[in-house]
Formats: structure tokens, sequence, C-alpha cells
């Protein structure tokens, strides 16, 4: 097998234990948001688009002859980070939800344009297209978010200034 090859397969299992990841905080966090309904719905979107994510990555990785099984988890210390910017405790967990909800897109948009050159150089075209096209949705999740914060942002200081409980998620 050749050098490429091995980076594209163990890059191919990093980016399914990212997906991995992503349906664990995209479910915690949809859990727990009660009063931006918007936010809730286009998080449970991207939910279900992750879990399609990992299963045609885990349809890939078996094309390619390899499995996701027995992977470390390389983006757990990523994930710690975001947990506390999530932060459960503090008063502004939804705004810090998208902070970080929106630096996890620009970690997986990174993943799939560095896999997709990978692959390419590889000449495996299929594994390409496969990473162009699961790029393109976390682009326009990330796109969602960017439209999206400041007006979160604002409806958020609104609430929290008329001492609304209901601010908080
Ligand atoms: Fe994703």
């Amino acid at each position: 097998m050749s050098e490429i090859s091995k980076y594209v397969d163990q890059w191919l299992r990093d980016a399914h234990a990212m997906e991995k990841q992503a349906e664990s905080i995209l479910h915690g966090q949809v859990k727990r948001i009660e009063n931006y309904p918007e936010l809730a719905q286009r998080m449970q979107a991207h939910l279900d688009e992750s879990t399609s994510q990992r299963e045609r990555l885990e349809a890939c990785l078996e094309r390619r002859g390899t499995s996701a099984s027995g992977v470390k988890d390389v983006s757990a210390q990523f994930t710690a980070m975001m947990q506390n910017l999530g932060g459960v405790f503090a008063g502004d967990e939804v705004v810090k939800g998208v902070l970080a909800s929106y630096a996890f897109e620009a970690m997986e948009i990174a993943s799939y344009r560095i896999l997709s050159a990978a692959a390419e150089a590889e000449g495996d075209i299929q594994t390409a297209q496969l990473c162009n096209e699961i790029c393109q949705e976390e682009e326009a999740m990330a796109g969602w978010l960017k439209e999206n914060m400041a007006s979160i942002t604002t409806a958020f200081l609104g609430r929290a200034q008329s001492d609304d409980k209901d601010a908080k998620r």
C-alpha cells in the first residue's frame, strides 16, 4: 500500500471519528435548546446529515478495504474544548453553543478539503467526490450559523435584558 493510501485511510478514519463526535454534540445541543426553535431545527437537520455522513464514510472505508473500528479518537481534545465553551452551567450557553458549532464546522471543512486533495493525489476520485459533497454540507451549516449568529445573539441579549429566564437556552 502506498504512503498516500495510508494517509487517506487514516484521515478518513479521523473524519469518521469526527462525525461521531458531531452527532453526540449536536444531539446534546438539540435536546437542551428550548427557546430558539430555528436554531434547534437547523441543528436537528445537521444531526441527521452528520449521521448520513458517518454512514457514507463507513461505506467508503469498506470499499477501500479497511474499517472505521478501533481508532483512537483524534477529536477528543477538541471536543473537550467545545464542551468547555458550550458551558452548560453558563447563562450564555446558547451563544457559546453557536460559537463552538461554528468552530467545529471550520474544522470539518478543513478536514474534508484536505481529504479531497489527498484522495485526488491518490487517484481515488470517488472518495474525493464524497469528501467534496460532505464539505458542501458543512459549508452550508457554517453559512447558516454565520448568517444567524447575530440575530441569535440579539435575541439572547434582549431576553437577558428583560431578565427572562428563558434566555438561557
Ligand atoms: Fe459533518
